[in-house]
């Protein structure tokens, strides 16, 4: 339900508006911070029609969301995340890119619209980075995409705090991450010349302090990405239920959220054959 703004007076002088802010997700990326754009009225989660949607229109919902540097926010066309199930609830939403809601942009009446699902806008508000050359997929050297050409990451000051925010940027828990002895790099002329000063609890290095970073002789910072791993309430070191941190939380490997974790990479990261069985650890594989 879309609560229009009250305005409450004080002594006559002074007034507070208590705005509520319309409900707003992003549907169907390995993170909440891309996807298919969703809103919520009258109770209902719906889709945003892609008719008149520009880049001013991504950057309020990733200011929204919590994004205070949109220069990286981008619109993403309907065929990437496909298309939702619900009504589609905003048509010819047309932000000037200065609002904080996007009720407040120009739109079509709530819910009137003479699109079809295959038109479903999503939004990317994320800052596009990976890890490359490393000697598994979670560790390497840092890279950032955001002139639009990959550009390793500037190693200047680079701590704990910065590897945090970057392993949980791409998918892994924060708590696992560590920072790796920098590397060389032969082309130096493409590093990123911003370096990042985070306090480790931002969920995309835009939102970290920045400045201009001194480079020219400097390395490419590098980060191993692990996910935190335990066995507890058994009989030895090497018997009792495997958790696994994820999501902030610790988790059997049995629960929803840990799906995709396999038995045997469980075992090498304890160290361990590929027979979980024989050290009478239990894990549940199917559901
Ligand atoms: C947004 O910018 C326009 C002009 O570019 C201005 O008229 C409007 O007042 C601004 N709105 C807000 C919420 O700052
Ligand atoms: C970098 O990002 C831009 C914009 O998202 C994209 O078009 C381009 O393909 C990316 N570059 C590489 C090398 O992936
Ligand atoms: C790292 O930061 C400190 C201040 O915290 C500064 O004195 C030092 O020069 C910086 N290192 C580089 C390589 O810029
Ligand atoms: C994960 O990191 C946070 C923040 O540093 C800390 O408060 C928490 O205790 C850690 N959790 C685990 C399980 O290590
Ligand atoms: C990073 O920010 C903190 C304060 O948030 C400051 O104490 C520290 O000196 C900064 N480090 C660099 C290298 O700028
Ligand atoms: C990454 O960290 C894990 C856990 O500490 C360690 O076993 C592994 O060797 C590290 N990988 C690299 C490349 O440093
Ligand atoms: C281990 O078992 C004890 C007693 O059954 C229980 O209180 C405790 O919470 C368990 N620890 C964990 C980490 O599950």
């Amino acid at each position: 339900m879309l609560v229009k703004p009250t305005v409450f007076t004080v002594l006559g002088l002074l007034q507070c508006y208590a705005v509520s802010a319309t409900d707003i997700r992003l549907v169907g990326d390995k993170t909440p911070y891309s996807g298919r754009l969703e809103v919520k009225y009258n109770g209902k989660w719906g889709t945003v029609c892609d008719d008149d949607f520009t880049v001013n229109s991504a950057k309020v919902v990733c200011r929204m969301l919590g994004f205070t540097d949109t220069e990286t926010a981008k619109y993403i066309q309907p065929s990437v995340y496909g298309p939702g199930n619900g009504n589609i609830l905003l048509d010819s939403l047309n932000c000037l890119g200065n609002e904080t809601d996007i009720a407040d942009c120009s739109h079509q009446a709530w819910e009137a619209t003479d699109c079809s699902n295959s038109e479903d806008i999503g939004v990317d508000c994320r800052t596009h980075m990976r890890i490359e050359q490393g000697s598994t997929p979670h560790d390497g050297q840092v890279e950032v995409n955001i002139t639009g050409i990959w550009q390793p990451l500037c190693a200047d000051n680079f701590t704990q705090s910065e590897a945090n925010v970057i392993c949980r940027m791409l998918g892994y828990s924060a708590n696992g991450s560590y920072v790796m002895s920098a590397r060389s790099t032969a082309d130096l002329s493409s590093i990123s010349s911003t370096a990042y000063n985070c306090t480790g609890n931002e969920i995309d290095i835009s939102m970290c302090r920045k400045r201009l970073a001194t480079c020219s002789a400097s390395t490419v910072a590098a980060v191993n990405c692990t996910t935190p791993i335990r066995i507890v309430n058994g009989t030895s070191q090497q018997s009792g239920r495997v958790e696994v941190f994820h999501n902030d939380a610790w988790g059997t490997v049995c629960d929803d959220n840990f799906d995709d974790m396999e038995a045997k990479v469980i075992c090498r990261m304890l160290g361990f054959g590929t027979r979980l069985e024989e050290w009478n650890i239990v894990i549940c594989l199917s559901h």
